[in-house]
């Protein structure tokens, strides 16, 4: 057995939301580096198109899909649309969120509809199965750019400080490649230790 072979992602088809930012973007670029065929999926077409041109620079295989998973009947059109770039995907990884934070009575109707379906109905079609601790993205921007709370956040961790994005990629290819064929239904927790800490 090569063990290398177990974790390369060669004749596999990721589908990654959010994939144009944070999480996604990182996890998108690892799958790519580890031979798999990504279809990119978020709204903002321009960064999309950006992030599928970083992976192609670099040597791998992307196609761009814009789809606003809040409506759900985009999210169909989208999913009905994704085999037609490189086949059926194998993997699917729900990056795709919403986090709004503003004070509870500020938050409208909309705001809550469109978090619910982001957050919720998207991922209710697909498996999820990494769960991320505390990593610098343009979503937790406001509390990192807070010394205070993003030193609070490290500290509920047992490692002592928040992740960096790179290190969600060990994790996520593994869930992804033949290594973990037999670990079904299981949530990783990728958080230096803040969720086993309580
Ligand atoms: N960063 C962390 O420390 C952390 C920790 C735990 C959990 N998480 C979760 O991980 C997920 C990703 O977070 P992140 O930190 O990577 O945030 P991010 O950098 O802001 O990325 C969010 C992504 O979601 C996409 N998105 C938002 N609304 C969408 C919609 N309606 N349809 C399609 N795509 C949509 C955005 O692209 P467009 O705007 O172009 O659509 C963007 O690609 C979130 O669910 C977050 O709660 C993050």
């Amino acid at each position: 057995m090569v063990v290398a072979d177990l974790f390369s992602l060669a004749q596999k088809v990721a589908l990654v939301t959010g994939a144009n930012s944070g999480i996604g973007k990182s996890i998108a670029q690892a799958y790519a580096a580890a031979g798999a065929c990504v279809v990119l999926v978020a709204r903002r077409a321009a960064e999309l198109e950006q992030a599928r041109t970083e992976i192609e620079d670099a040597g791998g295989r992307a196609a761009a899909l814009p789809c606003d998973l809040a409506e759900r009947d985009a999210l169909f059109a989208g999913a009905a649309r994704a085999p037609e770039f490189f086949g059926t995907p194998d993997v699917v990884v729900n990056a795709a969120g919403v986090n709004i934070r503003r004070p509870m009575l500020e938050i409208t109707e909309t705001d809550w509809d469109a978090t619910m379906r982001v957050n919720l109905d998207a991922p209710f079609f697909l498996p999820q199965r990494l769960a991320p601790g505390s990593f610098p993205t343009p979503l937790t921007a406001l509390v990192m750019n807070d010394p205070v709370r993003w030193k609070q956040m490290a500290e509920r961790t047992l490692i002592g400080r928040n992740g960096r994005l790179e290190e969600l990629a060990g994790a996520a290819i593994c869930l992804a490649s033949r290594a973990s064929d037999f670990v079904m239904g299981q949530t990783v927790f990728v958080d230096g230790g803040m969720s086993a800490a309580g």
